[in-house]
Order: C-alpha cells, then sequence, then structure tokens
C-alpha cells in the first residue's frame, strides 16, 4: 500500500496507445499511479523488470507493455519470446511475491491457427505467429504464477491515438481520405474484431475497483475486415470514394495471419463494466471524438 493507504498502481507500456488511454481514465482516481517507461524497465532485460517491480512494490500491477510489431515478431521471435513471454513471467513472478493483482492485456492474435470462424473463451488458442504465440505464453504464465490475482483480457484490433498519433488502420485511410485518395484499397479476405483503446481504458479502470478474476474478450460485436473498416470510415466523413476489396495476397506480410479471429464473450455480459457497443457505433464514436 502507497502512503496514506492509497493503492499503488503500476502501469507498464505507459507510453502505449492502450497506456496513454489507460492513465488518462486513472489520472483523477484516488490511487498513486506510476508510469513506467522503456528508459526505466526495458522487456529485453527480464531479470531486471522483475527488480524494478520488486522495488516498486505495487498493489496493482497493469501490465500493457510488449513488442507489438506482429511482423517484428516473426521475423526476430527470441525478440517476440524475451519481450512478451519470459519478461511477463517476471513480472508475474514479482506480482506473486508482492501480493499485487496484475492484469494482463492479450489479444485475439491468440486464435484462428487451426481454422473457425468465431472464438469465446471456451475456445482453446492456436496462434498463427510468433506475435501471437508469445502473447500466449505471457498469458500462461500470468495463470500460473498468480493463479488467484489475475485478470487476462483480449483485445481485438485496437482503434485508437486519434488525429495525429493513429498510426493505425483507421488513422492510415483517414490520412489518405484526407490526401484526395480517389480509390482505397484494403483486404476482406481476413477477419477479427474491433476494440476501441478508449473504451477498453474504461473497463481496465473500472476492473481494478473490482479486483476481476479470470480471462474475458474485450471486442465490439461483430466480426470486421479492414475492407469493411475503410468503407464505414469513408461513411462517417461523407466521402465518396471507391473502396476496393483486396485479397491479402496482395499486401504481403511477415506474419501469417488468421481467416479468421474474430472473439465473442461468455463472460463480459456477466459483468456490469463499460461495454462495447456494435462496431459501427464504437468506430463512429471513436472518429468523431477524435478527429
Ligand atoms: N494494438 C493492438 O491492436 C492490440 C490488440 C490486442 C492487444 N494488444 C495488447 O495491448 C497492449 C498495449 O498495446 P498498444 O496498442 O498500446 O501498443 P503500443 O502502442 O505499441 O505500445 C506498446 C508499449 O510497450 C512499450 N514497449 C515496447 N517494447 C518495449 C521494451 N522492449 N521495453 C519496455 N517497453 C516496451 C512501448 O514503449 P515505447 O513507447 O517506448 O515504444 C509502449 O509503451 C499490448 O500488450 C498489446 O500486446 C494490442
Amino acid at each position: 500500500m502507497g502512503s496514506a493507504g492509497v493503492q499503488k498502481v503500476l502501469v507498464t507500456g505507459a507510453t502505449g496507445m492502450l497506456g496513454g488511454y489507460v492513465c488518462t481514465a486513472l489520472a483523477d482516481a484516488p490511487v498513486d499511479l506510476h508510469k513506467v517507461d522503456r528508459a526505466r524497465f526495458d522487456l529485453t532485460a527480464p531479470q531486471q523488470v522483475y527488480e524494478y517491480i520488486m522495488a516498486e512494490k505495487p498493489d496493482v500491477i497493469l501490465h500493457l507493455a510488449a513488442e507489438t510489431n506482429v511482423d517484428l515478431c516473426e521475423r526476430d521471435p527470441q525478440r517476440a519470446g524475451v519481450c512478451n513471454h519470459l519478461a511477463t513471467d517476471m513480472v508475474a513472478r514479482a506480482a506473486a511475491k508482492l501480493g499485487a493483482w496484475l492484469l494482463y492485456v492479450s489479444t485475439s492474435y491468440v486464435f484462428g491457427g487451426q481454422g473457425g470462424l468465431e472464438f469465446n473463451e471456451l475456445d482453446s488458442p492456436a496462434p498463427p505467429n510468433y506475435y501471437g504465440r508469445s502473447k500466449l505464453l505471457g498469458e500462461q504464465a500470468v495463470r500460473l504464477i498468480c493463479p488467484t490475482h489475475h485478470f487476462i483480457i483480449r483485445a481485438g484490433w485496437m482503434i485508437g491515438g486519434g488525429r495525429g498519433r493513429d498510426h493505425k488502420f483507421v488513422g492510415k485511410i483517414i490520412d489518405q481520405l484526407e490526401g484526395g485518395a480517389t480509390e482505397i484499397r484494403a483486404v476482406n479476405d481476413k477477419f477479427g474484431s474491433m476494440t476501441s483503446a478508449f473504451q477498453l481504458s474504461q473497463f481496465i479502470a473500472w476492473s481494478i475497483r473490482q479486483r476481476c478474476f479470470g480471462t474475458v474478450h474485450y471486442a465490439s460485436r461483430g466480426g470486421v475486415t479492414r475492407f469493411m473498416i475503410a468503407r464505414q470510415v469513408a461513411a462517417i466523413l461523407g466521402r465518396d470514394v471507391r473502396i476496393t476489396a483486396v485479397r491479402s495476397a496482395e499486401f504481403p506480410l511477415a506474419a501469417p495471419r488468421a481467416e479468421a479471429e474474430v472473439m465473442t464473450s461468455l463472460y463480459l455480459p456477466l459483468l456490469d463494466g463499460p461495454r462495447p457497443g456494435q462496431w459501427e457505433e464504437d468506430l463512429e464514436a471513436y472518429i468523431r471524438q477524435s478527429f
């Protein structure tokens, strides 16, 4: 416990997209917030990660830091393993030693390697690439090492950042639209789920208060392709541009992607926390609020 009985909350990956939203969501909460950046906490040195957390003695750890570049993970699986598996193992060991509650954010990339269309929390993961495998091993370490004090949230393709800071799919589409593109080509043969980083941050803030336990999927309702998202972005912004559906083979990437990694949730409806909506509504809310 921090000073005057206030909970000390340590956020790894505080400089990341989700980390930024989470720190904002907790800014006015009655907690002692410690934002951790790469300079003080490097996932490539797992033993130092352990020692850093042991020295800080948090009550709550939000472990958001990860090597999130899916194609880099494929080219350098050792980096994926060290950053996403071994460092998470060390975070979990420190949490167990301190009796801290540990929240770990995982990914829909743990699914899809063996086919199937939709996956709920009872479905067995089968990651199609090294990023998914390393995140899954991180999950397993958290469950094994902190059996009673963990909460794992699997998120879908995350949207967030806003104007000037969204370098992911939605931001790139908006850049093309604002740059006067007359045609946008987008992949239509890979299905996934979308998660609003803002909504997830609200859910994370709620889950800390509740000390939630177990594993839950957190994504907007409805499966999407990049093509569907691009078409919807153009419609929301009222842009009359041709959106052309293409096959993923047109954009070769280092890491194989699943045909489908759509997530549904059996457990989220049982929780009273803030829930995602239908994907079209959540995408529109993000664009209207952030662009
Ligand atoms: N983005 C998605 O679509 C998505 C979907 C599902 C789950 N997730 C998970 O959600 C979490 C947050 O993702 P995000 O989208 O916010 O990712 P992000 O914007 O790429 O942020 C990643 C964070 O991890 C930090 N980090 C990366 N390598 C590090 C290292 N070697 N040592 C220390 N810190 C390091 C980054 O620090 P710097 O700022 O210094 O780079 C940054 O703060 C991750 O665990 C990710 O696996 C993401």
